[in-house]
């Protein structure tokens, strides 16, 4: 699976980077291109020299040589590695990551790169457990990149706790899982709604939901990484995520989703309707803020939305697949069954609000899965990154 990759190996200032020499050996031996790039605190732990030999390349560290003036181009470097992986990586450097601070050439070279991204963290148990790392680490994960959880153990400091580098061997087992998995989608268009819709009822109003988009996006992250071209329809969401392969698209309201889904649907292999789409809108939106009356009650008249996994559904051809969601509060089976034969869905994902831990705003969910069939297999709770993997994994086995 390594075999020809380029891999970018960051190595920062911690006790862990003698395993930085491990990790070149292994990746090397399984046929990757590896090129080193060390923070400047990181040569006080390894030497460049052990680095370079293993890794048969000279180490980056400057931005450019002393000597005779040449640029280290982090730019070119982005673009030619087939993942970055850091590791390990310190607090300091999870924190510029986490805040774009592009004071050395391992976070230009980060802030360049169009690859995967994973990060080992290594540190001591209370600078791992702190709110800022877990925070930070929360943002790079927002951003698309692969946390690689350190291991329970001795650290450094003779404590024992959470902040260990995982070992290398596991950290290339998991890049080679990655690869492996990354294959099964390419030349695939994906189209996928997230979070919810917003009507406007005025100027300063309206009716929503509160999907948070957390699943959605976590359905495009997945097919992505697994080599897909995703047009990621999202509503009104705080979501961040960037990849080569996503092409986010911003609406706001039922028709703006409407009218996104059919235009990207026709030559797309298939969609996944994430989106808690509101079911109907406000006849007459008023122009102006509606004041509040003195006594009296107000009325809102609002007409049904467009469906639009019906409406894919009505136009979906035999070579296309639609994938839909049912949110329910009750009967959810026979609820999910009806939306499923009514839309014309090739499978339903099926939440329910009566699982905790499942539907909005949790970073977990717990699901069944529906076949057209009427096959139902049912899931544990998980986290929505699993999860979209599990639905993902379902939806490869139509596309092969
Ligand atoms: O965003 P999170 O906070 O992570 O929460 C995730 C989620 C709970 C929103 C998600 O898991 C989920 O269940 N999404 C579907 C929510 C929903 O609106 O379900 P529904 O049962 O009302 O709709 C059934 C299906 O029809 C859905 O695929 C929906 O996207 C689609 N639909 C509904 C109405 C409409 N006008 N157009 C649609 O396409």
């Amino acid at each position: 699976m390594l075999k020809g990759k380029n891999i970018i190996l960051g190595v920062t200032g911690s006790i862990a980077a003698y395993k930085a020499a491990y990790l070149i050996r292994g990746l090397v031996k399984r046929g990757a291109k590896v090129q080193v790039v060390i923070t400047p605190a990181g040569k006080e732990f390894i030497t460049p020299l052990t680095l370079s030999t293993l890794s048969g390349a000279p180490v980056i560290s400057e931005f450019f040589s002393n000597r005779d003036g040449t640029w280290n181009s982090h730019v070119d470097l982005g673009l030619w590695a087939d993942a970055m992986l850091i590791a390990p990586a310190t607090a300091a450097t999870i924190g510029k990551m986490a805040n774009g601070i592009a004071d050395n050439m391992l976070i230009t070279t980060y802030l360049s790169c169009k690859a995967p991204v994973f990060v080992a963290p290594a540190m001591d148990l209370d600078m791992f457990a702190h709110p800022s790392t877990q925070q930070n680490l929360e943002r790079l994960r927002g951003f698309g990149n692969r946390i690689i959880e350190p291991a329970e153990g001795e650290l450094a400091s003779h404590l024992t706790g959470k902040g260990r580098m995982e070992e290398p061997e596991n950290i290339i087992r998991i890049l080679e899982h990655f690869f492996k998995e990354k294959e099964d989608l390419q030349k695939k268009k994906i189209v996928i709604t997230a979070g919810p819709t917003y009507e406007k009822i005025d100027p300063v109003r309206f009716i929503g939901n509160y999907s948070s988009g957390k699943m959605g996006f976590a359905l495009a992250k997945v097919c992505a990484e697994r080599g897909a071209e995703v047009i990621l329809i999202a509503g009104p969401v705080a979501e961040l995520i960037s990849h080569p392969n996503i092409t986010r698209v911003d609406v706001e309201s039922a028709d703006q989703m409407y009218e996104a889904a059919m235009a990207t649907f026709p030559d797309a292999n298939a969609a996944i309707l994430c989106a808690a789409v509101a079911d109907y809108k406000p006849i007459h939106p008023r122009e102006e803020k509606i004041k509040r009356e003195v006594s009296g009650e107000l009325s809102l008249q609002l007409t049904p939305n467009k469906d639009i996994a019906a409406s894919l559904g009505a136009i979906k051809k035999d070579n296309q697949f639609l994938v839909g969601f049912a949110l329910e509060t009750n009967n959810e089976e026979v609820h999910a069954i009806d939306k499923l034969k009514r839309k014309n869905l090739d499978f339903i994902v099926l939440n329910s609000l009566r699982e905790k831990g499942a539907g909005f705003r949790y970073d977990t969910n717990k699901i069944s899965v529906i076949d057209k069939d009427g096959a139902v297999s049912h899931y544990p709770l998980k986290t929505k990154q699993e999860v979209a993997s599990d639905i993902v994994d379902k939806l490869a086995t139509l596309l092969l």
